[in-house]
């Protein structure tokens, strides 16, 4: 497997803190089946705002301290962009802060909304060059209120990564139903981990992807775990699967007040 999100370089943003945790994230992904992981340190303005060298840097660093551990996992240099206009600044074309420095941007949407711009900000990126991947949409209050939101935007070219804990119920129940609803309507093109330590919010994937096979088939769970990665890492084009109709379960709240008061 391919993991596209992860927070494995030490001391850069929220997730390893030395490089001991940085390795520990790194046997637990390749003994979960991952063979590669794109390190996607958070990029923040008035936050967290690496410098793209840096993060190369650190990614040489950590490949060199995996190879002298035996540890057989490749590292790639990304980063995970907070969107935001004022960013837009360093990011010119396709390169700097874009997965392996190639065509591919993982963004995140604020935590509570979202914003005005946030069509603005996905065109602007795509007339530069590059192609956006919203990272765990699934995660969204809005989103998960009304998946329909997203719809618009993968028929625009946005790309979509819902972090593997997320399907097995690891995030909460809201965001484990808007996984499996965007898995089962096409909205998913990848999985990533969004590990950001050793013993909470860890690198596996196997369960993740043993659900998914078991909602969408095996054929699918090839592609979206590894195949459409692949095709990131290299900067080819993906194959975009159609958008099946959205089928979210209704709430019933006036039936089970009724039902409440006659019980
Ligand atoms: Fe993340």
């Amino acid at each position: 497997m391919i993991d596209l999100h992860s927070h494995i370089l030490p001391g850069i943003d929220d997730g390893a803190k030395t490089m001991e945790d940085s390795l520990a994230m790194a046997r637990i992904a390749l003994d979960n089946g991952t063979v590669v992981i794109a390190a996607t340190p958070h990029v923040i303005e008035g936050c967290w705002l690496p410098d793209w060298s840096t993060i190369q840097n650190l990614c040489r660093e950590l490949s060199l301290e995996l190879r002298r551990e035996n540890i057989a996992l490749t590292v790639i240099p990304g980063a995970e962009v907070a969107l935001n206009m004022d960013i837009l600044d360093l990011i010119k074309g396709p390169g700097p802060y874009c997965i392996n420095g190639g065509k591919y941007m993982l963004v995140e949407l604020p935590a509570t909304h979202i914003p005005q711009y946030t069509e603005e900000f996905f065109f602007t990126l795509q007339a530069r060059g590059i192609s956006p991947i919203l990272a765990h949409p699934e995660r969204h209050p809005q989103i998960a209120h009304n998946p329909e939101l997203i719809v618009e935007w993968v028929n625009k070219g946005i790309l979509m990564q819902v972090n593997g804990p997320s399907l097995v119920g690891k995030m909460g129940d809201r965001a484990m139903k808007t996984a499996e609803t965007l898995l089962n309507s096409n909205l998913v093109h990848f999985f990533g981990s969004d590990t950001h330590g050793p013993k909470t919010r860890t690198p596996r994937l196997t369960e993740a992807q043993a659900k998914s096979v078991s909602l969408v088939g095996e054929k699918i769970t090839r592609q979206i775990f590894t195949d459409n990665s692949s095709a990131v890492i290299s900067s080819d084009d993906i194959i975009i699967t159609d958008v099946q109709k959205i089928a979210v379960v209704k709430k019933h709240g006036i039936w089970k007040r009724i039902a409440s008061m006659l019980g």
